[in-house]
């Protein structure tokens, strides 16, 4: 038979498997979303991203404007700094234990706006919306942008929803039919 207190310890055990799991998805770089979102009749999502600023945001913390804000601002070297990394890389905002298949190269990557995706990322639950947000997949509102772009940014520039996010846009085409 099993007393109170061992059905109270399973319950609770219950419950932080569960916390533990919603918590633990791992990113897993923009490689793995490539393979199905590189095709133009779907909107080719992957190349778009190649375009944008987003994927060059690692480089940006070497260019000549990043090396004299570092220089006057006594840091080392802005691209390595975890305060300039944490906007500017998926791979910062990771942390060790979800890095995953991420490296830092790939800048502001589709996991910082769409979440980690080790869950989501499969074809059955990619399909059904619902069930891909229920495993950690984010469709992203002006809330997440301003998570950086913000005045926290030594280079920042008004942030505005609508017209930024015309910038970046990777609408599926087959789907607005
Ligand atoms: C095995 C193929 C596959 C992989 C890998 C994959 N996707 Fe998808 N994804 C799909 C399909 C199919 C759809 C549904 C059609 C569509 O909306 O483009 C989809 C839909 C989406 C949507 C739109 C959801 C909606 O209904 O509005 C987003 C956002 C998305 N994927 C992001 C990602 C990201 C980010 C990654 C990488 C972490 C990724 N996907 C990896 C196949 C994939
Ligand atoms: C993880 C941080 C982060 C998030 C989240 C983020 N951005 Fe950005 N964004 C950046 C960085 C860093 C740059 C600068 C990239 C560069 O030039 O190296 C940038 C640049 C841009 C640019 C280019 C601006 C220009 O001057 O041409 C646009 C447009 C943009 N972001 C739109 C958005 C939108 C829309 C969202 C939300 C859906 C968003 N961003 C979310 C970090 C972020
Ligand atoms: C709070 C998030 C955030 C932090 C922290 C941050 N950045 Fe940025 N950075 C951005 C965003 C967002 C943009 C794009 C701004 C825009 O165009 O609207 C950007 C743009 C830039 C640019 C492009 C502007 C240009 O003229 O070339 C440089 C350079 C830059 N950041 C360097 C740095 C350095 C160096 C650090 C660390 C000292 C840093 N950033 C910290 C978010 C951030
Ligand atoms: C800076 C933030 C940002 C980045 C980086 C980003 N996305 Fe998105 N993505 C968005 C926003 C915003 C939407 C529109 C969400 C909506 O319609 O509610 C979107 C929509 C999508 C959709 C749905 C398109 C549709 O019409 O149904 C797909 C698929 C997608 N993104 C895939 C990707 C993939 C793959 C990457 C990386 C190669 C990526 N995204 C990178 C912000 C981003």
């Amino acid at each position: 038979m099993l007393s109170m207190k061992k059905i109270f310890a399973i319950c609770l055990s219950l419950v932080i498997v569960n916390v533990i799991s919603a918590q633990t998805y791992k990113y897993v770089g923009a490689d793995k979303c490539k393979m199905c979102h590189n095709k133009p009749a779907t909107g080719d999502q992957y190349g778009k991203w190649l375009k944008d600023p987003h994927s060059q945001a690692l480089k940006t913390l070497s260019n000549a404007h990043s090396v004299e804000y570092a220089k006057k601002n006594g840091i080392a070297d802005a691209s390595k700094e975890p305060k300039c990394l944490k906007c500017h890389s998926t791979f910062e905002k990771a942390g060790a234990a979800l890095r995953g298949g991420i490296t830092a190269e790939e800048g502001v990557s589709c996991e910082s706006c769409h979440g980690a995706g080790s869950a989501y990322k499969s074809p059955v639950l990619m399909k059904n919306k619902t069930q891909a947000m229920a495993n950690g997949l984010i469709l992203p509102t002006k809330e997440l942008c301003i998570k950086c772009h913000n005045k926290e940014n030594p280079f920042f520039k008004e942030f505005d929803f609508a017209t930024y996010s015309a910038k970046i846009a990777h609408p599926n085409p087959a789907k607005k039919i």
